[in-house]
C-alpha cells in the first residue's frame, strides 16, 4: 500500500474492514506469535503458568467428575487443555494458528495424553461430542464481528450436556472504549511479531461509537523491501446488559460472574477482563 492513503483517508476505517483481525492463521506470522505465548516473561498473547494455573483450579473445583468433558475454543498452544488432560479431563480444543496447534500436539505426544486437537476456525467447527464445559478465554470473544458471536454462541451451547457450562473470559466495555481511544504511535523493530526482518509498525486506533467498536490499524513498513503492509484489528464493546442479553438469546439461564479470586485475570488486565459463568 501507498502510505500516502493515510493522508487522504476521508473518514475512519470500517470496522472489521481491511483484514478481519491480526493474522493469527498465517503460518509464518503463527510462530512468531508461538514464541510470544511461550514467553514468561509478559502475558500478552497468553497468560504466564502461574495464572493459568489459578484458573485450572478453578475448573477442576467445578468439575468434579474428572472424565468431564472439555471443550476449549481458541486454545492458542494447548496451555489450558494439556494441564486438564493430565487430571483426567477428556478435552477437545480448537484453534486456526497452524504452529499453536502443532506445539500443542508435540506437547500431548511428549506427555502421553490423549488431547483432540483441531486445526480449524472456530465458526465453522461442527462437534459430534457434548461437552461439560466449553471455555474461551483471555478477551478473544470481543474480536469477533456481533454476527458471528451471536451465531457461534447459539452454535456452542447445541454442544453442551445438560447442566453443562459456557465460561466466557471478555473484555469489558470501558477496556474497548480506551483501546479505541488511544492516540497513534510508532515502533521501530529489528524483529518483530509482523515481519522477522527490520520495520517499522504505525499503529492507529480508532472508537465507532454507533458500534461500540474499536478498531485499529497496523502499518508495518518493511524498509528491507521498501513495501507497507496494512493490517486491522477490531474489538466489539459489550455492556453488562449487553453481555447479558447475548448469553439469554443463546439459551442461557444462569449466568454469573466469577471473582478476581477466582478467575484472576493478571494485574495488566484488573478492569479489562472479566469472566461469565453461564448454564442453560
Ligand atoms: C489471545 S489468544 C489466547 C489463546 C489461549 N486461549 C490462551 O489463553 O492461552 C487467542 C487465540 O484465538 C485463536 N483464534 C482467533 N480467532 C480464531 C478463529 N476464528 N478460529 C480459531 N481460532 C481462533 C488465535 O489463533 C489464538 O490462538
Amino acid at each position: 500500500m501507498n502510505l500516502t492513503t493515510i493522508i487522504n483517508r476521508q473518514s475512519p476505517p470500517t470496522p472489521w474492514q481491511t483484514g478481519e483481525k491480526i493474522p493469527w492463521n498465517e503460518p509464518a506470522f503463527s510462530q512468531r506469535m508461538l514464541e510470544n505465548h511461550l514467553s514468561q516473561e509478559h502475558d500478552w498473547a497468553s497468560r504466564r503458568y502461574k495464572i493459568i494455573d489459578q484458573h485450572i483450579a478453578w475448573i477442576s473445583q467445578q468439575l468434579p467428575n474428572k472424565q468431564s468433558k472439555i471443550l476449549d475454543l481458541g486454545c492458542g498452544p494447548g496451555f489450558y487443555t494439556q494441564r486438564l488432560a493430565k487430571l483426567g479431563y477428556q478435552c477437545t480444543a480448537v484453534d486456526f494458528s497452524p504452529a499453536s496447534i502443532e506445539y500443542a500436539k508435540q506437547q500431548a505426544i511428549q506427555d502421553n495424553l490423549n488431547i483432540n486437537y483441531l486445526l480449524a476456525d472456530i465458526r465453522n467447527y461442527q462437534p459430534t461430542d457434548r461437552f461439560d464445559l466449553i471455555m474461551m478465554t483471555f478477551g478473544e470473544f470481543n474480536v469477533f464481528k456481533e454476527t458471528d458471536i451471536k451465531a457461534l454462541l447459539n452454535n456452542i451451547t447445541q454442544y453442551l450436556t445438560p447442566n453443562g457450562y459456557l465460561l466466557i473470559e471478555a473484555h469489558t466495555y470501558q477496556a474497548i472504549l480506551t483501546y479505541g481511544q488511544q492516540t497513534a504511535s510508532w515502533q521501530s523493530y529489528k524483529t518483530g511479531l509482523f515481519l522477522d526482518s527490520p520495520h517499522i509498525c504505525l499503529e492507529e486506533h480508532f472508537w465507532n461509537e454507533q458500534q461500540t467498536t474499536a478498531t485499529t490499524r497496523y502499518y508495518i513498513i518493511d524498509t528491507v523491501n521498501n513495501q507497507t503492509i496494512e493490517y486491522g484489528s477490531s474489538m466489539k464493546a459489550y455492556t453488562d446488559l449487553a453481555y447479558q442479553r447475548l448469553f439469554q438469546e443463546a439459551g442461557m439461564i444462569s449466568i454469573n460472574k466469577l471473582t478476581h479470586t477466582q478467575w484472576p485475570t493478571g494485574d495488566i488486565f484488573t478492569e479489562k477482563l472479566q469472566t461469565f459463568i453461564c448454564q442453560k
